[in-house]
This record gives structure tokens, C-alpha cells and sequence, in this order.
């Protein structure tokens, strides 16, 4: 079974569910606490085993490139100032087995065709998606983690799943399983009394390269973009994929209020100030 080295995050999207916020600056680069969203996708790629990243991004995305990339004034000035700490976060983004690289999707036609850019660095292998706006906190066993055990029993596709409102299927890629959690449809957006179920498809799969195939006969669908769901539709008419329901709180960071709560919660969490922050809260909802 081949493993999971690479990863492809899809960076291109408008955003316009988070504007005005992200008229000029990237959603991926909204910072829940101290870090960026996109940060935290990349390290549950590497927590996960992931060793190359391929990010699809656009003109309007330049900010996460130069996340990713060496700030040698920044550095100088953290040095002489003795602030080691910031300074080795700020170095060591990713650890130096792990490469990264930039391709760009030209217009925003969709998901499926932001993959599909990254289709020529990818090649004959099983990779990983992660979408960074969804933010998955799944504790000491990261999501994508959990996906790859999965992925390394059966050896299928695997799509992280939750329970959706039933009001919100038209949200979301929305499933029908098996009793093995075995996809047996995949419909995208949904009416709710049109959808198969009310497990809803979150931003983090596992797919085989015949995905790239698949996609390129995909024609635009939902909303005039070309879906990931409709091809991986095909797919499971040939290959089995399965729907992982994971361990953990997802929060969609691409909708303001999911990003509210994102930050509410990481906040509780820091180890700097969390106690401080809740004592506030407290107050606040108290006082
Ligand atoms: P979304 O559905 O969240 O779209 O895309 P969006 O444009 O980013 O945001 P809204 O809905 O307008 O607010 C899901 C993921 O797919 C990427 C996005 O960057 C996001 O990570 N995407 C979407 C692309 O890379 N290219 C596209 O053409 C569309």
C-alpha cells in the first residue's frame, strides 16, 4: 500500500461568505488566536506524515506564500532583541523534511478544478486534501491522522464526515453509507428533503490519483463550478470510498460565526493566557 506523502491545499477560493474581511487578504491567512488557519492545516499534514505540500493559490493569495517563506529582516531583528522563543517558531514552520510548493488556479472555477491544477505534482499516488478554512480539533489524534489509520486498514478513499443540521445540507457534499461506512452516494448541496442523510462531508479526504481522471470529465455543476463531489461520485461507482466519521470539533472558519467560535475556544486553550480569557468570559456573561 503506498503511503500518504502529499497533500494538496486549495487556496484559491473568493471567500465571499468572510467579506469584507477578505477582500484584500487571504481567509487561509485569518488568524484564530496567534496562528493563521492555514498553519494549522499544515501541521495536522505533517502530525499525519505528509511530507509534500502543494498549495493551488491565485493572485490574491500571495500573503501565505510569504508566510511560508524565510522573513530574513524579521529574523535579524528577533535575534538582536533575544526574543529566541518567537524567533524559532517563526524559523521553523515546518520541519525541514517537509518541502512546499505554490501552483496557480487562474480563475476560480471550483474545487474540483482547483485539485485538478495540482494534478501533475501529485502523479500515480494516494494523496490528501485539506481545506484550511475548516479548522478540526481532534485533540492528541489530529483528524487527518485518524483518516490515514483508516486509509492504511482498508486502503480505500476516506472523507472525514459530521452530522449536519438537517436545515444546512444544502452546505455541504452530503453521503449515504453502509453499515461498513461505505460511500454509496454522494450528492453536493442538497435540498434538505432532497439529501440522502444528514452526514455532511468536511474539508479533509483521502483520494486515489484516478480522482484526476475522473475530474477531467467532470462538467460544472452546483453553482457552476466543478465539483469535487461530482467526481468522486464516479468514483465510487469503481472504487470504494468511505465516509470517517472523526473525533473531534470541526469549526468552519470560513463562515464568521465559526470563526467566532474557533477563536473563543483556542483562546480558552492557550497556555499564555487561556485562564486569563476565561475569567473574562466569566465575568462578562456573569457580570
Ligand atoms: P469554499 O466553498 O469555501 O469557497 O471553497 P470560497 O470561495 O473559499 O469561500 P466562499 O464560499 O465564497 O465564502 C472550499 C475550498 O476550496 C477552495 C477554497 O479556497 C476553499 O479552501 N477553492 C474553492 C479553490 O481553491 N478554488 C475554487 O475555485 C473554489
Amino acid at each position: 500500500m503506498q503511503k500518504i506523502r502529499k497533500a494538496i491545499f486549495p487556496v484559491a477560493g473568493l471567500g465571499t461568505r468572510f467579506l469584507p474581511a477578505t477582500k484584500a487578504s487571504p481567509k487561509e491567512m485569518m488568524a484564530v488566536v496567534d496562528k493563521p488557519l492555514v498553519q494549522y492545516a499544515v501541521e495536522e499534514a505533517i502530525a499525519a506524515g505528509v511530507e509534500e505540500i502543494y498549495f493551488v493559490t491565485s493572485n490574491a493569495k500571495r500573503a501565505i506564500e510569504d508566510h511560508f517563506d524565510k522573513n530574513y529582516e524579521l529574523e535579524a531583528k528577533l535575534e538582536e532583541k533575544g526574543k529566541k522563543r518567537i524567533l524559532s517558531q517563526v524559523r521553523n514552520l515546518v520541519p525541514s523534511h517537509v518541502s512546499i510548493a505554490y501552483v496557480r488556479q487562474h480563475e476560480a472555477l471550483g474545487l474540483g478544478h482547483a485539485v485538478l491544477c495540482a494534478k501533475q505534482l501529485i502523479g500515480d499516488e494516494p494523496f490528501a486534501i485539506l481545506l484550511a478554512d475548516d479548522l478540526i480539533d481532534g485533540g492528541d489524534q489530529p483528524c487527518l491522522k485518524q483518516m490515514v489509520d483508516v486509509y492504511k486498514q482498508t486502503g480505500a478513499g476516506i472523507l472525514a464526515v459530521q452530522q449536519v443540521e438537517r436545515s444546512q445540507t444544502d452546505q455541504y457534499g452530503i453521503v449515504d453509507v453502509d453499515s461498513t461506512h461505505q460511500i454509496q452516494k454522494i450528492v453536493e448541496k442538497p435540498k434538505p428533503e432532497q439529501a440522502p442523510s444528514n452526514l455532511g462531508v468536511v474539508g479533509r479526504y483521502i483520494l486515489p490519483s484516478k480522482i484526476f481522471e475522473l475530474l477531467e470529465k467532470t462538467q460544472s455543476g452546483s453553482g457552476g463550478e466543478i465539483q469535487l463531489t461530482d467526481a468522486i461520485a464516479e468514483l465510487i461507482k469503481t472504487d470504494p470510498v468511505i465516509a470517517h466519521p472523526f473525533t473531534g470539533v470541526r469549526y468552519d472558519c470560513g463562515s464568521k460565526l465559526g470563526f467566532l467560535k474557533a477563536n473563543l475556544e483556542y483562546g480558552i486553550k492557550h497556555p499564555e493566557f487561556g485562564d486569563e480569557w476565561l475569567a473574562y468570559l466569566k465575568a462578562r456573561l456573569c457580570g
